[in-house]
């Protein structure tokens, strides 16, 4: 078997996005698509397997619909979805431990037996006929025996910082209040999408490629939209997407999407489903709620019908820190965190301990990469009694750097603006942290 590599420029993801823009608003779910010379070479033999049911149970060992464990030093519990502490890194190395990696659920973790577990790809976009009963079945057998690739890179919410538009900008938004950990960066190892979706027997007039969750349905206002669903364009999709089975070496959890999800890195964590079951493949566009009603931007100075769908992540910092924590007067004392942004790797991150007033240049500590956050530290010896705040502030390879203030929209995706992280300095004879 070939294994065939397709790069696709951003101008072709912004393209994408502005003639699905123009349709969207036309009202018109039809389309030609754009120009795909790049899959010229994909169109290949496709093949079949077996076809079985899959079993899905529903599982749910917390209160939360989460399986693993959520102990408190580690996660805040939001709803169905459990928020990792930046505290909690600490001293945990580069990637996220799998046991602390944040959970995003619209609903609740299945378990899925992954024997009888097939993955179907169907749709117009294929040569074998549009419908879901004429899909190409590939076992986890079949994707493992597929020429493998491992990616380490971040899945964060777009939602990720979301309650600092009220908390510092003074706006309402609608949402899961997020502070800053519903991200995190694992090693994921799986097969390319492209691999897959030549297999199954891509066609050049293929322009969306839509992704499906075996959760179950997200009913929200009392209307069912479904299983969770976003479509990607085939640009995309044939880049350096990953249907992932393994996460830091191991099979993935059941919470991250056992047995197999797709990774998109440095989009939105929406693109990359978890417990996939069916890709569909079509020749016109597709739609669903999370690229329609959700995950854009609305609000003043956005379009009525919403910005264009969101797709890669925005650029954050954070301190390993708790909120209010305590630092010893006249102590040495070395301050870490991380930084991430969708667009590159991380050129730089300033930090400021008096509030914004000066900033200082953190020492990176890990050789930046795209799709990957970049740990960093800076040494800090407070020498003022009472509360202080302390500011990080990351630019990325591409020129971005964190605001003062993020672009409100009534849906609070995307904060990148700087966090004021609040700290206590004290006498060192009271019980206050000391160097780490
Ligand atoms: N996939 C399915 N099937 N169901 C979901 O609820 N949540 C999405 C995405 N994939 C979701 C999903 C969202 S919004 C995010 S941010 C990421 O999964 C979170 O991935 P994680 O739970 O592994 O951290």
């Amino acid at each position: 078997m070939t294994r065939a590599h397709h790069s696709a420029a951003p101008a072709d993801e912004t393209s994408y996005d502005h003639l699905r823009l123009r349709q969207w608003l036309a009202g018109q779910a039809r389309g030609d698509g754009m120009s795909r010379r790049r899959m010229l070479s994909l169109l290949a033999a496709g093949t079949a397997a077996l076809a079985l049911r899959t079993t899905v149970r529903a599982a749910a060992a917390t209160a939360a619909g989460i399986v693993k464990p959520l102990p408190d030093e580690w996660f805040t519990v939001r709803g169905t979805n459990a928020e990792t502490k930046w505290e909690a890194l600490r001293g945990t190395g580069h990637l996220t431990p799998s046991d602390r990696f944040f959970v995003r659920n619209h609903t609740s973790t299945p378990v899925i037996d992954p024997g009888p577990w097939r993955l179907k790809v169907w749709g117009s976009g294929l040569r074998g006929g549009p419908g879901i009963d004429q899909a190409v079945e590939f076992g986890l057998d079949d994707l493992r025996a597929l020429p493998r690739v491992t990616h380490t890179a971040f899945v964060e919410c777009a939602g990720n910082g979301r309650s600092f538009y009220t908390s510092q900008q003074g706006q309402s938004v609608t949402g899961t209040a997020w502070t800053l950990g519903a991200v995190g960066m694992a090693r994921w190892r799986g097969v390319r999408l492209a691999d897959v979706l030549r297999l199954a027997g891509i066609r050049r007039h293929a322009v969306d490629v839509m992704p499906r969750g075996l959760d179950d349905e997200y009913v929200t206002g009392g209307v069912n939209l479904g299983h969770v669903r976003r479509p990607l364009p085939v640009a995309k999709a044939l880049d350096d997407v990953i249907l992932a089975y393994e996460m830091n070496g191991d099979p993935l959890p059941p919470d991250h999407g056992h047995p197999v999800r797709v990774l998109v890195p440095s989009w939105v964590g929406i693109s990359s489903v978890k417990w996939v079951g069916d890709i569909e493949v079509a020749a016109q566009p597709l739609y669903s709620p999370w690229n329609t009603d959700f995950y854009r931007l609305f609000g003043p100075g956005f379009p009525e019908g919403g910005s264009t769908p969101l797709t890669r992540q925005t650029i954050k910092s954070a301190f390993e820190l708790t909120e209010g924590a305590v630092f010893a007067a006249g102590v040495h004392h070395v301050l870490h965190g991380r930084s991430w942004s969708g667009a590159g790797a991380i050129r730089k991150v300033e930090v400021s301990t008096d509030g914004g007033a000066t900033w200082r240049r953190a020492r990176l500590r890990d050789t930046p990469h795209r799709d990957a956050w970049v740990r960093w530290s800076i040494p800090w010896q407070p020498r003022t009694e009472g509360p202080a705040t302390l500011l990080a502030r990351a630019t990325d390879t591409a020129g971005r750097t964190q605001p003062d203030e993020a672009t409100f929209n009534t849906q609070g995706y995307f904060f990148d603006a700087v966090v004021r992280h609040p700290v206590l300095v004290q006498q060192p004879t009271h019980r206050a942290a000391t160097a780490t």
